[in-house]
C-alpha cells in the first residue's frame, strides 16, 4: 500500500489545517498503520520520525496517541511539546491483548464457511433489534457480513467491521453480489475507527463476545452508538450446547490468563449489568439455530476445521493422541444428546436496549 502523503508532513502543519481535517487525515494514518506491512509506520510521520527506523514501541505509542485523539481523549498528548517530553524509557500504554488477536486475526479467516449457519439467525438479530430503512447500522466482529447485508438489503446503511481482514474481503464480495454499498472495515471492537455517536443502531451476531476485555469492548459499541440509539446482540449462553462445546474445550485448554469468558455475554444478569446506567429498556429473547449435521462425528469434524478455539485445541493435541481422543469422545457425548432429525438445536440469547 502506497503511503498517503500526509504521513511525512510534521504534526504543526497538520494542526494549522483545522481540527476536522486534522482528524481526517489522522484517520486515514492510523488505517495505513494498521494496513501497512510495516505496523504503526504511518502515525509516526506526525511526530516527524523516521518512521522506518523508529522502535516498535515508538509507532504503537503513536497509534495509540493518534486513536486517543480521535476518541477526544489525552488529545494534549499529541501536541509536539507533550510528545517531546516522553522520556524515551516510559512504557507504552498498549494493548495487552495485541498478540493473542495478531492470532485471532488469522484464525478467523477459517470461519467462513459457517455464513451459510449464520445467515439464518441474522434475520432474527435484525427483526429483535428493529432496523429500519435509511437507519445507520453498524455489525460488529461482521464475519463475512451476514448482519450488514441483512440490514442493507432491508434499506440500511450499513458498516461492518472485523478483526480478520479474510473475512471482511469476502464481506465485500458478498456486498457486491448483492449490489449494496457496505463500508466494510477490519478493525477491532476494542478500538473503533468511528467517531463517538456515529450509529443508529449497533449490532452484533455472535462477534464482540470474543473480544478479551468485554468492558472495553461494551464501552467502544455504546461510544458509536447515537444517544437513543439501539443496541442489539445474539450470545451463546453457557447453559446451552455450544456454551457446553465451548465450556469442553476450556477445561482442556483453558483461555488466556485475564481473557473474560466469552459465554459470560449468554447470562442475562451479566448483559444487564455490563449494559448499566448508560441504557435503558432492556429486553431479551431467544432463539434456536438448527446446524444440519449427520452425525457428532460429522458435527465434530466440521467444527475442528472452522470454529477457531476448537481449531487451536486440535493443534495444541497433536502430540497428544489419548488426550485428543479423550476431548473427541466427550465432545460426540456432548453433541449426540443434542442431536435429532438430522440437526443439533443450538440455542442463543438476544439482547436489545436502548442508549439513553
Ligand atoms: C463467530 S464469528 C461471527 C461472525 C458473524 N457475525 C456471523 O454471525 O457470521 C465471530 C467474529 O468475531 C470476530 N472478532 C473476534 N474478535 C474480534 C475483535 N476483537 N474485534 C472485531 N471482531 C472480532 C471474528 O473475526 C469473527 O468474524
Amino acid at each position: 500500500m502506497k503511503s498517503p502523503a500526509t504521513l511525512d508532513r510534521p504534526l504543526s502543519r497538520l494542526k494549522r489545517t483545522g481540527n476536522a481535517r486534522f482528524s481526517r487525515q489522522l484517520r486515514e494514518m492510523i488505517r495505513y498503520a494498521r494496513e501497512s506491512p510495516v505496523i504503526g509506520a504511518g502515525p509516526v510521520g506526525l511526530f516527524q520520525s523516521n518512521y522506518h527506523t523508529s522502535p516498535p514501541w515508538f509507532r504503537r505509542f503513536a497509534v495509540f496517541s493518534a486513536t486517543n485523539y480521535l476518541e477526544g481523549k489525552n488529545t494534549n498528548d499529541l501536541l509536539p511539546d507533550s510528545v517531546h517530553r516522553f522520556p524515551m524509557e516510559v512504557p507504552v500504554p498498549d494493548d495487552p491483548f495485541a498478540e493473542l488477536k495478531a492470532v485471532q486475526r488469522e484464525a478467523w479467516a477459517l470461519f467462513a464457511p459457517l455464513e451459510a449457519i449464520s445467515t439464518m439467525p441474522a434475520a432474527e438479530l435484525i427483526r429483535h433489534a428493529l432496523v429500519r430503512p435509511q437507519q445507520s447500522v453498524l455489525d460488529v466482529g461482521c464475519g463475512t457480513g451476514v448482519i450488514a447485508l441483512t440490514a442493507a438489503r432491508l434499506g440500511a446503511r450499513a458498516c461492518g467491521l472485523d478483526l480478520a481482514r479474510a473475512l471482511i474481503e469476502r464481506a465485500k464480495k458478498n456486498a457486491a453480489l448483492a449490489d449494496v454499498e457496505i463500508d466494510f472495515r477490519e478493525g477491532d471492537v476494542e478500538a473503533m475507527p468511528y467517531d463517538n455517536a456515529s450509529f443508529d443502531v449497533v449490532l452484533s451476531q455472535f462477534g464482540h463476545m470474543f473480544a478479551p476485555r468485554p468492558e472495553v469492548a461494551i464501552a467502544e459499541m455504546l461510544r458509536v452508538l447515537k444517544p437513543g440509539g439501539t443496541i442489539a446482540f445474539s450470545t451463546w449462553p453457557p447453559e446451552h450446547f455450544v456454551g457446553q462445546m465451548a465450556a469442553l474445550v476450556g477445561k482442556y485448554q483453558p483461555p488466556p490468563p485475564g481473557v473474560a469468558s466469552p459465554l459470560q455475554w449468554g447470562e442475562p444478569s451479566i448483559v444487564r449489568q455490563r449494559l448499566g446506567e448508560t441504557v435503558a429498556d432492556i429486553v431479551f429473547d431467544r432463539g434456536v439455530l438448527c446446524f444440519p449435521a449427520l452425525s457428532p462425528q460429522h458435527y465434530r469434524s466440521g467444527a475442528e476445521e472452522t470454529f477457531v478455539p476448537m481449531v487451536k485445541l486440535v493443534q495444541t493435541l497433536q502430540d497428544d493422541a489419548t488426550r485428543l481422543a479423550a476431548f473427541r469422545a466427550e465432545l460426540d457425548g456432548c453433541i449426540a444428546s443434542h442431536l435429532e432429525d438430522n440437526m443439533v438445536r443450538q440455542h442463543y440469547l438476544m439482547t436489545r436496549a436502548i442508549k439513553r
